[in-house]
C-alpha cells in the first residue's frame, strides 16, 4: 500500500493512531490546528516508542525511522498530498461537520475520508461532502498501539470500495478490524456507555466509593479495569459529548448523562489528560 496518511488532531487518539500507521512503514502527516498540540502529540509517540524498545518489541532502527515517517502542520490544507485522512478532533459534531466540509475542497479526488468518532452519525457527517461514498468511520480503541480493534462504520452511502481499502488500512496497521452499522454509538460506545454513565450514578448516590465501584467490576465481573478509571482513560468530556449523542439520537433518557458526570467535565476533571478526573494523576 503506497498511501500517505493524514491525522487530523494531534490529541490521545491522534497520536496513538499516528504512532502505528508510521510504524507500519506509512508516511504520516498530523495536523492539529494547536501547535502545543502538536509537539505534546510528538513527544507522547517518543516515549511510547521508547517503552517498546525499553520492552524488546521494536529495535533502535524501528524507533527512528517511525519518527523520521512523521511530520506535523498546523494547517488542514495539508491533507492535499494525502490520500487517507483520518479526522481525529474533539468529539463534536459542528466540529467534525466543518472539517469535512473544508476536507471536500481540500482533499485529492479517490481518497478516503474517515473519522475516528466514537458517536457521531457517518451518514450526517458524509453529508457535508459532495463525496459521501468515500466517507466512513474507522474507530480505534484507546491506547492505539496496545488495542487490537477497530470497528468500521458505513455511512448510508459508503461505497464497497471505501470499506475493502479500511478494513484493508486496518489490517495493515496489524488491527482487527469490525463492522458496525451507523447508529448512534455504533456497538462500542452504545453498550460502553451506558455502563460507564450507571458507574457515575452509584458514585453520586453514594452505593459505593470510586475505588470501591471499580474494583467491584473487576473482581467480580473481570474487567481488566473498573468503570470510573476507563471513563478517565477514554475523558469525561469525550463520555459526555457521546451520551449526549446517545441520548439526542436515540431518545430514550436512559442515555441522559449522569449529573456528576457534567459536574466534573463543568470543573475542568477531564480525567488523566487533565491530571484530575475522578481520580488525580501525577501528570497530565
Ligand atoms: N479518548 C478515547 O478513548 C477515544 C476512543 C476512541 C475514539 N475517540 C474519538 O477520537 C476523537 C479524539 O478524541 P481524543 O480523546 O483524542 O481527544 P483529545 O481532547 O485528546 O484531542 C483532540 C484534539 O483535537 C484538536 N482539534 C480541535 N479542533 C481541531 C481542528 N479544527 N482541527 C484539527 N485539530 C483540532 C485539539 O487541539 C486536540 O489536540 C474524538 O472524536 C473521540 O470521540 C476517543
Amino acid at each position: 500500500m503506497n498511501d500517505r496518511i493524514a491525522v487530523i488532531g494531534a490529541g490521545q487518539m491522534g497520536n496513538g493512531i499516528a504512532h502505528v500507521f508510521a510504524q507500519s512503514g506509512f508516511p504520516v502527516t498530523i495536523i492539529d490546528v494547536s501547535a502545543a498540540a502538536l509537539a505534546k502529540g510528538v513527544a507522547t509517540i517518543e516515549k511510547n516508542l521508547d517503552r517498546q524498545l525499553k520492552k524488546g518489541s521494536i529495535d533502535a532502527a524501528t524507533q527512528s525511522a517511525t519518527l523520521a515517517r512523521i511530520g506535523t502542520h498546523t494547517e488542514l490544507a495539508a491533507v492535499a498530498e494525502c490520500t487517507v485522512i483520518i479526522e481525529a478532533a474533539t468529539e463534536n459534531v459542528g466540529l467534525k461537520f466543518d472539517i469535512f466540509s473544508k476536507l471536500d475542497a481540500l482533499a485529492a479526488d479517490g481518497s478516503i475520508l474517515a473519522s475516528n468518532t466514537s458517536s457521531i452519525s457517518i451518514t450526517q457527517i458524509a453529508a457535508r461532502t459532495r463525496r459521501p461514498e468515500q466517507v466512513i468511520g474507522m474507530h480505534f480503541m484507546n491506547p492505539v498501539p496496545v488495542m487490537q480493534l477497530v470497528e468500521v462504520i458505513r455511512g448510508i452511502a459508503t461505497s464497497d470500495a471505501t470499506t475493502e481499502r479500511t478494513v484493508a488500512l486496518a489490517k495493515a496497521v496489524g488491527k482487527t478490524p469490525c463492522e458496525a452499522n451507523d447508529f448512534p454509538g455504533f456497538i462500542a460506545n452504545r453498550i460502553l456507555m451506558p455502563m460507564i454513565n450507571e458507574a457515575f450514578y452509584c458514585l453520586m448516590e453514594g452505593v459505593g466509593t470510586a475505588e470501591s465501584i471499580d474494583t467491584v467490576m473487576k473482581l467480580g465481573m473481570n474487567h481488566p479495569m473498573g468503570p470510573l478509571t476507563l471513563a478517565d482513560f477514554i475523558g469525561l468530556d469525550t463520555c459526555v459529548a457521546i451520551l449526549d449523542v446517545l441520548h439526542k439520537g436515540i431518545g430514550d433518557p436512559k442515555y441522559r448523562a449522569c449529573p456528576l458526570l457534567r459536574k466534573y467535565v463543568d470543573a475542568g476533571w477531564l480525567g488523566r489528560k487533565s491530571g484530575r478526573g475522578v481520580y488525580t494523576y501525577a501528570t497530565a
